[in-house]
């Protein structure tokens, strides 16, 4: 495992207490300027008679209007962050935080808001900090086992009104970096390995967090696909491959979600960083993409001044290394134009009269716990995946159950979650910076609670034998095993840490009946595949994640999730077999600290291009442990009679059964071979639809696939390109499962 210096957003609670000191002395000269800044503030009625309060007006007409209004000053203002609690020494303003990574001021006279910044990946961060609480929800990588756009919407909007509820109007989230490398420790915190899927979700994500007058920002922006040298690592890519795989799920992610902000991260592409990079900024975001809003540097992402805003980026954070003072005396000397500048400002104020940020003030509130929780559960049953059920040892039939051996590590206590600044308050204090956190949501619990008549025992597992011994006297032994993972490392393999392996091994010895249920956030390696009967894979699930597993273990709810990534059977299998890291003496995250001198100091090639997950499967002819898309039923169905309607929009039409005893919900697949011109991968997700159905029902289900999602990148002409030619549509249940196959000539 590799760790880097600590990062300032996960500070712990010493450091608070010494930036709360250091913030009491900032206070009083604050306030002072906050009263005196307040007298001439106007009141909502005086506000209402300004052009740019107008609601029928356009947000790029409002924002224009306001901009002709704002002195040099404001607009720097909105241009930069005003630091982050324990990154350096607070700035002047510090005490207009709301406890978030970050706020940029607003302009009170001309009733722009201050926007007020949290990390909410999977859940409001820092929330206990707060005074406050926050719902926990799966993490992204298992909501998107869902392959729902509806659930992907109902999380988004789960988070808007939490982050509301709390005082902030800009969550920094979703991220949408492809699953390339599997063993980046931020994998939880993305939507997998497929482009179509991952940009589908996470812009359904978003659209619904900003229904709620939230600004999101669709991040790390682009090909931050590891942690191990974040801030040195120069990414090598062919614009076609990029396009084709890691720039697709943002394409898609930003069409769909409209965020009012895209975060540039901290790596380097093709020799030059992301937040100066003038090909993803401005040529493909703001030129191609049309993209409308701002670009923020993801924190001490930004290495310059000039380069920077002339590439595109418009916000710099958390502080004003550059943004600040410099910009302003740039702009005074002429270096940098004041059309340049207008537009970062414009960009800014756009974002916050688009997503509802000037018309719908935060109001501070008591959130609904209840509910919180029953999206969470919700969410979490639909996103277990039941990866292997032999002998249908599941799911548990509570009558004929006389005991249960429950195992593992807090079994009886709750479950884990994923670290960094994804990380959501478990109750008690604040979590620390890569603080392994246990949400209490009890296995232990809740199997007792389905299975009342049983004798429900636990063992830590801490003991291998001990834990053989109480599985081998019980009907049957369920074993949660955990891999905890944070931002900020990666891991060096995918087997289960902690001797895991071995306590697996031993309990299945003892029992034939054993059911492993994984604790994730990424893919797993399982030498004990073959020896388990029963495997689900409960990703990080939310602090109702007993709950949902227990409904899946028992059969009160069918589960229906399937893979969003690949699990290879090792890593000698991965386009990379070894993480690379940085040179020794490097420094780490230190490099963001240092932002004029640093340097790309390490490169990743990669040469898989646009070969991500399946399509290197696939293409390699490499054998996984359980394929993408994967995910087994408690019923089976029948795929039949494929049509396919080629055209700008092509149909897939075909009939889905359930052909067996449950109500069931089934994620019919489609992939595409291209021709073989095109040179692609054997095939590619071009759509999916989740279906409904009763025991024998039968229904014709239709996906509809956009050209674009049949088309290749041409470099030549630097657009999309359908080419002519004989298209293989297959459907079915998964990568690896797809009983109908036709072709048709484009
Ligand atoms: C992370 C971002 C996060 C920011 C603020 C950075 O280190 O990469 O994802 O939003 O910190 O906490």
């Amino acid at each position: 495992m590799i760790r880097f210096l600590p990062h300032s957003s996960g500070v712990d609670a010493t450091m608070r207490k010494v930036y709360r000191l250091l913030l009491a002395t900032v206070l009083f000269a604050t306030l002072t300027s906050i009263s005196f800044a307040q007298d001439k503030t106007p009141t909502a009625e005086e506000l209402k008679s300004k052009a740019w309060m107008n609601k029928s007006l356009s947000p790029d007409e409002r924002a224009n209007l306001v901009l002709k209004e704002m002195t040099l000053d404001e607009k720097i203002d909105l241009i930069h962050g005003q630091g982050m609690p324990g990154w350096g020494t607070p700035m002047p303003n510090a005490a207009l935080g709301n406890g978030g990574a970050g706020f940029v001021l607003g302009v009170p006279r001309l009733g722009i808001p201050i926007i007020q910044m949290s990390d909410a990946a999977y859940g409001v961060r820092n929330s206990a900090d707060n005074g406050r609480y926050s719902t926990a929800l799966p993490s992204p990588l298992a909501s998107a086992s869902s392959w729902d756009p509806q659930a992907a919407c109902e999380y988004g909007a789960l988070i808007g009104r939490e982050l509301r509820a709390q005082g902030y109007n800009m969550t920094l989230g979703g991220g949408v970096n492809i699953t390339r490398e599997p063993r980046n420790g931020r994998t939880f915190e993305y939507m997998g390995e497929d482009p179509i899927l991952a940009g589908t979700l996470v812009g359904n994500r978003i659209k619904c967090e900003g229904a709620q007058h939230v600004i999101s920002d669709i991040k790390h922006y682009a090909l931050n696909d590891q942690e191990s040298g974040r801030s040195e690592v120069d990414v090598k890519i062919g614009k076609r491959a990029a396009r084709e795989s890691d720039l697709l799920a943002f394409e898609i992610g930003i069409e769909i979600g409209q965020p009012g902000a895209v975060m540039c991260s901290y790596n380097l592409v093709n020799g030059t960083y992301s937040c100066q990079n003038k090909y993803l900024l401005t040529e493909l975001l703001k030129g191609d993409w049309k993209f409308p809003n701002f670009v923020v540097s993801d924190w001490g992402a930004t290495h310059s001044l000039e380069a920077s805003s002339a590439a595109g980026l418009d916000n710099e954070e958390p502080d004003p290394n550059f943004y600040g003072t410099k910009f302003k005396q740039a702009v005074e000397a002429g270096k940098i134009p004041m059309s340049e500048l207008d537009d970062h400002v414009r960009r800014v104020l756009r974002a916050e009269f688009a997503l509802g940020l000037v018309d719908n003030p935060t109001k501070k509130a008591v959130i609904d716990v209840e509910a919180g929780f029953e999206t969470s559960r919700k969410i979490a049953e639909h996103s277990i995946v039941l990866l292997q059920n032999k002998n249908n040892v599941l799911p548990l039939d509570r009558n004929a159950l006389h005991s249960v051996a429950i195992i593992g590590e807090k079994a009886d206590f709750g479950m884990t979650s994923g670290g960094g600044s994804a990380q959501v308050d478990a109750p008690g204090p604040p979590a620390g910076w890569q603080a392994h956190v246990w949400f209490p949501t009890s296995p232990l619990k809740a199997v007792k609670a389905k299975a009342p008549n049983a004798t429900v025992k636990f063992d830590s597992g801490a003991d291998p034998a001990l834990a053989a011994a109480l599985a081998k006297k019980s009907d049957v032994a369920i074993v949660f095993v955990h891999q905890w993972i944070s931002e900020g490392m990666d891991l060096k393999s995918l087997s289960l840490p902690d001797n895991q392996d071995a306590l697996i091994e031993q309990v299945a010895a003892a029992n034939p009946r054993t059911i492993v249920v994984i604790e994730s956030g990424t893919a797993i390696t399982m030498p004990w595949v073959d020896k388990v009967p029963g495997i689900l894979e409960a990703w990080y699930a939310g602090n109702k994640g007993a709950d949902a597993v227990a409904n899946i273990l028992f059969g009160d709810v069918n589960p229906s999730a399937k893979l969003p990534m690949t699990f290879p059977k090792s890593e000698a299998d991965l386009p990379h077999p070894i993480v690379a890291v940085p040179p020794p003496g490097s420094k780490g995250d230190d490099n963001q600290k240092d932002p004029g001198n640093a340097h790309a100091t390490f490169s990743v090639d990669y040469t898989e291009g646009v070969e991500v997950g399946y399509k290197w499967y696939d293409a390699q002819h490499k054998q996984v442990l359980f394929p993408f898309g994967h995910g087994l039923s408690y019923t089976t169905y029948g795929y039949s009679d494929l049509k396919v309607n080629p055209g700008q929009q092509s149909t897939v039409t075909f009939t889905l059964k359930n052909t067996g005893s449950r109500a069931g919900d089934e994620i019919a697949e489609v992939y595409a071979g291209l021709p073989d011109a095109a040179q692609e991968p054997p095939k590619r997700l071009v759509g999916w639809n989740n279906v409904h159905l009763e025991p024998g029902e039968s229904k014709e289900v239709t996906v509809t696939v956009p050209q674009k999602y049949l088309s290749i990148f041409d470099e030549g002409t630097n657009a999309w390109k359908l080419l002519p030619g004989s298209y293989t549509f297959m459907v079915g249940g998964s990568s690896q499962d797809l009983p109908l196959k036709a072709s048709a000539n484009y």
